[in-house]
């Protein structure tokens, strides 16, 4: 675990916690078992806020850090974390249905980068609960996504951008270089395959993200504007994506299913490749800062032996990273909006960014954070890449607001078509551009 002095005082602040709720040395039946006749005290002024977070990597722990130092810091308030699921779409349909049922349940969401165009009605203008005071300490990108009809509906937590991880030692061992280009990638993930595989059986060349879902959009749109195959739908409302160097790109991903990538690679998201990676059984992994952290967590294989990089570009194009990120959102529909927009504040402060990011390798959308030591020495990626994170490509969201979940759903199912082989990218990209027409009404290239 990556430790630092700044981290002291909050390190002692738990360690109080900790002694606290385990009843400073009093016998624990005196608290847990009260006299049957006397009353449990149950403080009527206590405000419990309800947080829904993610849990991939070190998520869950770090925001339950967060949400217990502010629970210490501010007598009558309880934070409490729903942990939600993985992937986000399974958690859109969560949060659906909190909305639908208009449920206080929840005060504060973890929202994706790709919701407020489509979910902007069920949360609080954050401008009227204070973060003017801090909306330009942020990418000034981020907080305009998050900005719907004037309205500020998420204070911008982490960012998020596709990074290549590979294997230092596998690399030197093969005499290969960092794979600029596709092509690249895919001659080296077959030597090293190939030479480790007579070690190890279930050693594989290249890892990513290729179930049908949101995940699969985020690594299919990086392979396309790598090739200069466009963004599927253009930010002035063009559908793009039937055109000659998505096709080639999509068609040459498809080719790896099976071969440098086990034909697995169809059913996984980011903890499932993660998994691989962690457990040494891959040359190289496309995923998220967050995976940075857990590769250097203790029974990491990898930990003294990786390292980042830009992904690969495409045969007639440049590297590009999809834009990802959370932010948080207070519920319309909370019965304690203030006290929740406080905690919403609190944990994107400069203090609660830069413990994520010291902690987990979260990236920070506090742009000072860049510049800060501590952070930098826990990840020093956040400096030698940071043209990764200041030029990643936008998915379609605010264009095709409020449907951006239903256009990236027929995306990634053709994508996902192709790779397992059930059509070829050109007839998938055909119909792609009828549906997304009927869909959005927007005219096609
Ligand atoms: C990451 C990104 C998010 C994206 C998701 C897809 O969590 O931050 O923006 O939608 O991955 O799996």
């Amino acid at each position: 675990m990556l430790k630092s002095k700044w981290l002291f005082g909050f390190a002692l602040l738990l360690a109080a916690i900790m002694l606290m709720s385990a009843g400073c040395g009093e016998p624990e039946e005196i608290v847990d078992e009260p006299e049957p006749d006397e009353p449990e005290i149950v403080d009527p002024d206590e405000v419990v806020i309800t947080v829904a977070a993610g849990a991939v990597g070190m998520e869950l722990e770090l925001t339950r850090d967060l949400a217990e130092m502010y629970s210490e810091a501010n007598d009558g308030v309880t934070v409490d974390v729903l942990d939600t699921p993985d992937m986000a779409d399974d958690r859109l349909g969560l949060y659906l249905q909190f909305f639908e049922a208009r449920s206080p349940e929840v005060d504060v969401y973890q929202i994706d980068v790709i919701w407020p165009g489509d979910l902007a009605e069920h949360f609080v203008d954050l401008y009227e609960y204070g973060a003017d005071a801090v909306a330009d300490d942020h990418f000034p990108a981020i907080i305009e996504n998050n900005t719907v009809d004037g309205r500020l509906v998420g204070i911008p937590w982490f960012t998020d951008a596709g990074l290549l991880y590979y294997r230092t030692d596998l690399l030197e061992k093969y005499e290969l270089d960092v794979p600029e280009t596709w092509d690249d990638l895919e001659e080296a993930a077959q030597i090293i395959q190939d030479g480790e595989r007579e070690e190890n059986p279930d050693f594989w060349g290249f890892v990513w993200q290729g179930n049908a879902y949101e995940g699969l959009t985020c690594d299919a749109l990086e392979w396309i504007a790598s090739n200069d195959g466009g963004e599927i739908i253009s930010p002035d409302g063009v559908i793009t994506i039937n055109n000659e160097n998505a096709i080639e790109i999509v068609d040459q991903a498809a080719g790896w299913v099976g071969t440098i990538s086990p034909e697995g690679v169809t059913t996984m998201a980011e903890e499932d490749s993660r998994a691989v990676w962690h457990a040494g059984n891959a040359a190289f992994m496309r995923n998220w800062p967050y995976a940075y952290a857990t590769s250097l967590e203790e029974g990491s294989a990898v930990a003294d032996v990786f390292d980042v990089s830009p992904l690969p570009a495409g045969r007639s194009g440049s590297g590009a990273a999809t834009l990802g990120g959370w932010q948080l959102a207070v519920s319309t529909y909370s019965e304690n909006p203030e006290i929740a927009a406080d905690v919403a504040l609190f944990m994107a402060s400069h203090d609660g960014q830069k413990y994520r990011a010291v902690e987990g390798t979260f990236n920070p959308t506090i742009m000072d954070l860049y510049d800060d030591d501590e952070v930098l020495e826990a990840a020093p990626f956040f400096d030698t890449l940071y043209d990764v994170f200041i030029n990643a490509v936008a998915r379609p969201s605010t264009v095709t607001a409020p449907q951006y979940a239903a256009v990236s759903e027929l995306f990634y199912n053709a994508v996902h078509d192709v790779l397992t082989g059930q059509t070829n990218a050109a007839d998938a990209f055909e119909i792609l551009e009828l549906d997304l027409e009927e869909l959005t009404g927007f005219p096609s290239e």
